[in-house]
């Protein structure tokens, strides 16, 4: 079997952070290069093999994919929904640009794979709010959901036209403790942690009723694995596939986090993100990743929310005071 060298685009973003050991506990360190535009630092301190350059400059990229015998992307550079509503057109020339160059490396150089993410923001306010369906309809109400929804199609295109095995998944909202999302619209579920552990309290910026689609990080890598190591002709669907973790709304989490926190106090001053979560799904059919490839989550929101707070505690120091559940000793 030829050996796999990999290259991921966007390794300090939340999710780049969890999948570059991931792939490395696969492939070996040396095989799986990770890369930034942001150099290393000691908020993003990274092992093992690492190069900087920027994806929208396509000379570099075909450079680093040449030089270091690359056989397989994962693309994760994206500008999320939030921040993107504040700068559509960088937005939309990040999300599609990066893709396209990606995708012509791919298609020129002969790679074996490429990972790309989709998103629920390909959802608008005209598809289904309980148990969205795989083909839409799709009206997506953000720059960031439009350039997900294009991006799926020239994933398509590639794939028909050029035969590059190119995959996507359509990720919920993230919820992880090892990086911090960065301006998505389901951010709020991963700060509740820090605030809920360092203040016992939280001000939310969406309405206490507004249930989303959310998948805690160690489903998403798996689902991010099993789909790259499907054999490609189970994968049917070269747009993207819908995944479900779990869906909650903000008052149900809260609830979850008093379990281990029982005074933990949650206000709620909705914003701008609103309208956003708004147009989303509450919750995602994926029966065709299932069909396909077998998908299935395993983490609900009461494993989620014990795993994250566990984990969280030992860098709020106070935590064991307030919290029994929470006590170093308790799950040590
Ligand atoms: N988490 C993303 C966002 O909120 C959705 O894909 O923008």
């Amino acid at each position: 079997m030829k050996q796999e060298k990999i290259l991921v685009i966007g390794a300090f973003g939340q999710l780049g952070t969890e999948l570059v050991p991931a792939l490395r506990a696969l492939y070996g360190e040396a095989n799986v290069i990770a890369s930034d535009v942001r150099e290393p630092s000691p908020l993003n301190s990274i092992q093992g093999p690492y190069v900087s350059f920027d994806v929208l400059d396509k000379k570099a990229l075909e450079t680093v994919v040449r030089r270091h015998h690359i056989t397989q992307i994962y693309l994760l550079a994206a500008m999320l929904s939030a921040t993107g509503e504040q700068f559509p057109t960088k937005a939309w020339d990040l999300n599609m640009q990066s893709l396209i160059n990606v995708l012509e490396v791919a298609k020129d150089q002969h790679l074996n794979k490429v990972f790309w993410p989709s998103s629920i923001a390909v959802f608008g306010k005209s598809s289904p709010k309980k148990d969205c369906p795989q083909d839409g309809p799709f009206d997506p109400t953000t720059v960031y959901g439009i350039s997900k929804i294009a991006g799926e199609h020239w994933c398509n295109y590639y794939f028909q036209k050029y035969g590059v095995d190119v995959r996507s998944i359509r990720y919920p909202g993230l919820i992880s403790y090892t990086a911090m999302p960065g301006g998505g619209t389901t951010d709020y579920a991963v700060d509740i942690f820090h605030q809920a552990l360092a203040k016992n309290e939280y001000t939310c910026f969406l309405h206490h009723q507004t249930a989303l689609p959310m998948m805690y990080m160690p489903d998403a890598v798996r689902a991010t694995l099993e789909l790259m190591e499907a054999p490609a002709y189970l994968i049917k669907n070269r747009h993207s596939y819908n995944i479900a973790g779990v869906s909650f709304t903000p008052a149900e989490l809260a609830e979850a986090i008093r379990t281990y926190l029982p005074d933990f106090v949650m206000n709620y001053r909705p914003d701008s993100r609103q309208s956003i979560a708004d147009s989303w799904p509450d919750s995602i059919d994926d029966t065709a990743a299932f069909r396909d490839w077998g998908w299935e989550a395993r983490y609900g929101i009461s494993a989620m929310t014990r795993e994250m707070l566990q984990h969280l505690a030992a860098r709020y120091p106070s935590t064991g005071e307030r919290s029994e559940l929470l006590h170093p000793a308790v799950f040590a």
